[in-house]
């Protein structure tokens, strides 16, 4: 199959990429022409493990290219997607669509044969059937179909989703599409992932409500942490308890400093739009919004407590910035407002991300940067724990509280029991939803 993948965002590149390895013969198309260097010298613009490996192997087998030219990459292809940015739009809280549009009357220009136009930005419901009516009004004579196919990557994992997914999403409106689509990831059957073929709207439903989904999940257990801190309950037992029912399930359960990233946040509030849109407000979203925030907020006033009730003049190291781990992506970061509060309330930030420096500088002036989180803890009042990387998992407490000014911990991930900080010599720990501990001052 011949695939042209229009933008080379997170989502587009690594589609692009694992389509490729599928075998299909894939262009990359982006209209910033750095971009299009970069890429085509080897080098891949986001950290995403084994990104890097699997754009070489098939751009050496010669089945991945990128290019500026648009009509070039679609002329011949099977399939079109677009995968451009969807960002909030100033405001309002909808989704952008400017890009996507953009991109369905360039394709609609370039046309020369059946292809199937595959949205694959989230879009709200009613986008992939305006994409067909603006492909058909710039060019009457095009002949295509217009499928939604939503991604479902998570950042950090993404290759893996893609390669082995739950399962693949479709919307389509024709037979012939559908064949199309089911060309496209036959490799998967192998697999077993199940494609599930629906109508478009409940395609781009689906998106929505999966993530508005799993962003409820996560703040339901945050909500349940602020109870369990008041109430003596360990947030952590009984997440556990209770994704042991396999109607709840474990997953996305982990109770910390609120959701963040590319997708959550950006969803839930499109997601809340198109309720009030369609005169259904989506409640529980909104609500979910608002505890997220609150939850993010909350975070501040813990490393405050924890410092005595100030942080004025106080040093404190911030072990993780990104929104997750094995990602350098600070998209909706709690870090961005918890490290702006701290510097704001008087506190000096050292900082310690291992990928997160290159974004962050931008988006967190007046931090240090350092690589080394023993280095940052020194003389430190407070270490707080924002991103649970793998780097930051297993801290050899004992020298971390011995090089400390005054050795408190906020572990804002739950990634250390009490009771080995404790015993590793600090004198305060608070985590997410469960006990923390204090020394009675001296
Ligand atoms: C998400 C969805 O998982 C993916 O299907 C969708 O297409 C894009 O959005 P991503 O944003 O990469 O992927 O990250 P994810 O791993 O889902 O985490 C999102 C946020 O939730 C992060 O800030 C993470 O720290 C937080 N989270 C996740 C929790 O706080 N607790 C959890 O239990 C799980």
């Amino acid at each position: 199959m011949k695939i042209a993948m229009i933008g080379t965002g997170y989502v587009g590149l690594v589609s692009g990429v694992c389509l490729s390895d599928f075998g299909h013969e894939v262009v990359c198309v982006d209209s910033d022409p750095r971009k299009v260097e970069m890429l085509t010298r080897g080098e891949v613009p986001i950290y995403e493990p084994g990104l890097d490996t699997l754009m070489a192997r098939n751009v050496q087998a010669g089945r991945l290219s990128f290019t500026g030219d648009l009509a070039a990459a679609v002329h011949g292809a099977d399939a079109v997607f677009i995968a451009v940015g969807t960002p909030t739009r100033r405001g309002d809280g909808h989704a952008d669509l400017t890009y996507v549009f953009e991109a369905a009357r360039q394709v609609a220009d370039a046309l020369d044969g059946y292809a199937v136009v595959v949205t694959k930005s989230t879009v709200p419901v009613g986008t992939n059937r305006k994409v067909g009516e603006i492909i058909a009004a710039t060019n009457p004579q095009a002949e295509f179909d217009v499928a939604s196919n939503p991604e479902f990557l998570r950042e950090g994992a993404a290759i893996d989703d893609f390669m082995r997914p739950d399962r693949v999403v479709v919307g389509v409106e024709t037979t012939r599409a559908a064949d199309v689509m089911r060309d496209i990831y036959r490799p998967l059957s192998l697999r077993d992932a199940p494609i599930v073929t629906t109508d478009l709207e409940s395609a781009e439903m689906i998106k929505y409500a999966a993530n508005a989904f799993l962003a409820t999940k996560i703040t339901f257990i945050n909500e349940i942490a602020m109870l369990c801190e008041r109430t003596g309950a360990d947030v952590k037992q009984v997440a556990r308890a209770i994704g042991l029912d396999g109607r709840i399930g474990s997953k996305f359960l982990h109770a910390g400093p609120g959701y963040g990233g590319s997708c959550f946040p950006k969803d839930t509030s499109a997601l809340a739009r198109i309720g009030q849109d369609n005169g259904v407000p989506m409640r529980i979203t909104e609500t979910v919004i608002a505890v997220n925030d609150h939850v993010r907020r909350r975070m501040i006033d813990k490393i405050l407590d924890l410092c005595g009730g100030s942080v004025n003049g106080k040093a404190i190291a911030v072990l993780g910035v990104t929104f997750k781990p094995n990602t350098d992506d600070m998209r909706e970061a709690p870090s961005l407002t918890i490290v702006p509060a701290l510097i704001g309330a008087g506190a000096q930030v050292r900082v310690v991300d291992p990928q997160g420096r290159r974004e962050g500088e931008k988006l967190l002036p007046g931090v240090t940067w350092l690589t080394d989180p023993y280095e940052a803890a020194t003389g430190a009042d407070c270490v707080t724990i924002l991103t649970e990387w793998n780097e930051f998992r297993g801290l050899d407490l004992e020298r971390l509280a011995g090089a400390m000014a005054v050795p408190r911990m906020a572990d804002l991930r739950n990634i250390y029991d009490p009771r080995d900080v404790a015993a590793a010599g600090f004198e305060a720990y608070e985590g997410v939803g469960r006990g923390g501990f204090s020394a009675p001052a001296a």
